[in-house]
């Protein structure tokens, strides 16, 4: 299949691109790098050995959108990860968040109508379970609130692409609800690269083993969890980008509007992930407990019975594997796309 791939710069977009070729699709990649490197996408050519096209668009950009649909009126489908993620970034610029992620959606979503391509692979988030009813969460689970803009835009979107699948049956809608993505390709040439202090656990992690940060904060030792500490469900960013590929088969076979979790169905503890790391790669990361993060939840894992039994997908990595690939991409850049 032929699948315009938005936001393929990125940490996960650019790891789908490999398991798209991978799995004999072509790709085309718009983003605007805003959160992005194109060494990323050059690096991602020397893994698959293709040439991908790239356009430096906005997806806000209708024009622009039109110039990429009249270069290529052949898309299959369209797998969407552009956005803006961060947190805590979302709660002090929640204007940004919702015009980037919603209104960039809209736009999107216009022009693919307005070029008959009606299949939509949508990056969407547990995030949307808010403080999750049951544990494991299937996707039966009603959704929760949402504790911050940028978890409020996921959950919109989730909306308005179920409204529009209602209204013309003619589109195909994946709502794909990522768990917590980490890891790296094997290769360690393509990897997670956050701006500034990372928020997430496994880039500050591997920012204070390589001596870019003093210790890790772990938020919370009081929770109702097994050692007191915030329990998730790490993903392997390469199973993830394999979800990607699987979901395909239901938009060739017609889904309608279909949603996955995409996780392991593990649950890991902010300490379990310290001690594995310290463990499987040798090398030591101070930490001390700190209070709380606002809005974190204790417990989140997926129930992801039903992507393999629909899809046929399953994640075959592990923790330890999680752990080593993530370090292996943080030892080899160490300032990330940017060089020494
Ligand atoms: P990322 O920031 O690495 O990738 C997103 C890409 O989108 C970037 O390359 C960025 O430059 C691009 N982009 C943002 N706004 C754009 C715009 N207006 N026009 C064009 N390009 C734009 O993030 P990621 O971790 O690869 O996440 C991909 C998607 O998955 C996002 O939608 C994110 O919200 C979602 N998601 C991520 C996680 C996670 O933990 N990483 C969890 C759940 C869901
Ligand atoms: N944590 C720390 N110290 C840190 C960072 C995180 O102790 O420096 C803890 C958190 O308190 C939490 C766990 O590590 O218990 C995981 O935190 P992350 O920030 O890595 O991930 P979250 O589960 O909070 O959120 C992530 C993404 C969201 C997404 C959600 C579900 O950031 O965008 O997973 O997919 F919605």
């Amino acid at each position: 299949m032929k699948i315009l791939v938005t936001g393929g710069a990125g940490y996960i977009g650019s790891h789908t691109l490999i398991e798209l070729y991978k799995a004999g699709h072509e790709a085309v990649v718009i983003d605007n790098l805003c959160n992005s490197s194109s060494e990323s996408l050059r690096r991602v050519g020397l893994i698959t050995g293709a040439k991908i096209p790239f356009f430096k668009v906005d997806i806000r950009d209708s024009k622009g959108l039109d110039g990429v649909f009249d270069t290529h009126p052949d898309f299959d489908c369209c797998i969407h990860f552009a956005g803006l993620k961060a947190v805590g970034e979302s709660v002090s610029k929640p204007l940004e968040y919702y015009e980037n992620n919603i209104n960039g959606t809209l736009v999107l979503l216009d022009s693919m109508r307005r070029h008959g391509v009606k299949n939509i692979i949508f990056s969407s988030s547990a995030t949307v379970y808010g403080n999750p009813a049951v544990i494991p969460i299937t996707e039966k689970c009603p959704k929760g609130e949402c504790t911050n803009p940028y978890g409020q835009t996921k959950s919109m979107l989730e909306q308005v692409l179920t409204d529009l699948q209602k209204s013309d049956p003619e589109w195909n809608v994946v709502l794909l609800r990522y768990f917590n993505p980490i890891g790296a390709h094997e290769s360690g040439m393509i990897g997670e690269n956050p701006n500034g202090i990372p928020n997430n656990l496994m880039p500050y992690i591997t920012q204070v083993a390589v001596g870019k940060r003093k210790e890790l904060g772990v938020f919370g030792k009081d929770y109702d969890t097994p050692d007191g500490t915030g329990v998730r469900d790490y993903i392997h960013v390469v199973d993830l980008a394999r979800g990607h590929v699987c979901a395909l088969k239901a938009i060739t076979g017609k889904c309608g509007l279909a949603i996955y979790n995409l996780g392991t169905g593990h649950g890991y503890s902010v300490l379990d992930i310290v001690n594995t790391f310290q463990r499987v790669n040798g090398v030591t990361v101070p930490y001390s407990i700190k209070p709380r993060r606002p809005g974190d939840i204790a417990t989140c894992y997926s129930d992801p019975a039903k992507a393999y039994r629909e899809l046929g997908w399953k994640a075959q990595f592990g923790i330890e594997e999680m752990c080593r690939d993530s370090w292996n991409w943080q030892k080899k850049n160490p300032n990330g796309f940017e060089g020494e």
